[in-house]
């Protein structure tokens, strides 16, 4: 993320993984242990809070099949890894905008230990002969404005298409507004108008800004009295 002024990406090139903000950044350098596996001196992940049971339900996808949501936890971190493995360079490219041969196991630890409060993520699994699987994941992170957070998500590809991104979207939204969030950006690639479309039919959009082929879109939750 650049100093100062517009951001071009959720990331911290080089130093960060994608879609973790600045302001994550921050906070996962005030608790936890070190992370040093893959990054010396790197920041550290975020001291679990209370895990939020009531966030855990069944959801049914278009094609009838039942996808398991449940807050992230921080032995997911393999499992995350096993994810990006899944998912094509293009479902890769759309939610890191970068291109990594896989998930550094560092920022997997990272993205699975959240505090359920400044940053929380739910992830979708199914039933596979070897054990549950992780077939898509959103989150949100703090930013540097107060009230405003950051969200990002992905659907393995075999699964896109059924519902599962709107429902993690809504569950997102949900948790973070329970949290205390008002306001609410995602950075989208302007080519991604699956993504972009989302957010254009269930939130109600606030303003957007395109710089150097990344979107910043900033909305709220839809609520009954919006348009
Ligand atoms: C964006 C993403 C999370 C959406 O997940 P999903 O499970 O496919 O979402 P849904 O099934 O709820 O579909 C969302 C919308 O896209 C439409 N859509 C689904 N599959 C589509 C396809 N192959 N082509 C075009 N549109 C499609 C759906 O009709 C739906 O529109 P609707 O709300 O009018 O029904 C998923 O495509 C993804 O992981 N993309 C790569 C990562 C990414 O782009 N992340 C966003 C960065 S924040």
């Amino acid at each position: 993320m650049k100093a100062g002024g517009f951001s071009h990406a959720p990331v911290i090139p080089d130093t960060w993984p994608p879609g973790i903000s600045v302001a994550a950044q921050g906070v996962a350098r005030e608790g936890g242990e070190p992370l040093n596996e893959d990054q010396p001196g790197a920041a550290t992940v975020t001291t679990p809070g209370e895990y939020p049971k009531e966030l855990e339900r069944d959801a049914t996808l278009k094609e009838g099949t039942v996808a398991h949501l449940r807050p992230i936890r921080p032995d997911d971190a393999p499992r995350l890894v096993a994810l990006f493995d899944r998912l094509s360079r293009h479902t890769a490219y759309q939610r890191f905008f970068s291109v990594l041969k896989r998930l550094p196991p560092a920022y997997a630890k990272v993205f699975a230990n959240v505090d359920y409060q400044q940053r929380l993520a739910i992830v979708a699994e199914h039933d596979t002969p070897a054990g549950p699987e992780l077939i898509g994941v959103g989150r949100y992170e703090p930013t540097d404005t107060p009230g405003m957070v950051e969200v990002a998500f992905v659907v393995q590809d075999a699964w896109q298409g059924q519902g599962l991104g709107s429902i993690l979207l809504d569950a997102v939204l949900q948790a973070a507004v329970a949290r205390g969030a008002q306001q609410f950006r995602a950075f989208v690639l302007g080519d991604n108008y699956r993504m972009l479309g989302l957010l254009a039919r269930r939130t109600e959009i606030v303003g957007s800004k395109r710089e150097e082929g990344v979107v910043a879109v900033e909305f709220r939750p839809l609520t009954a009295a919006s348009p």
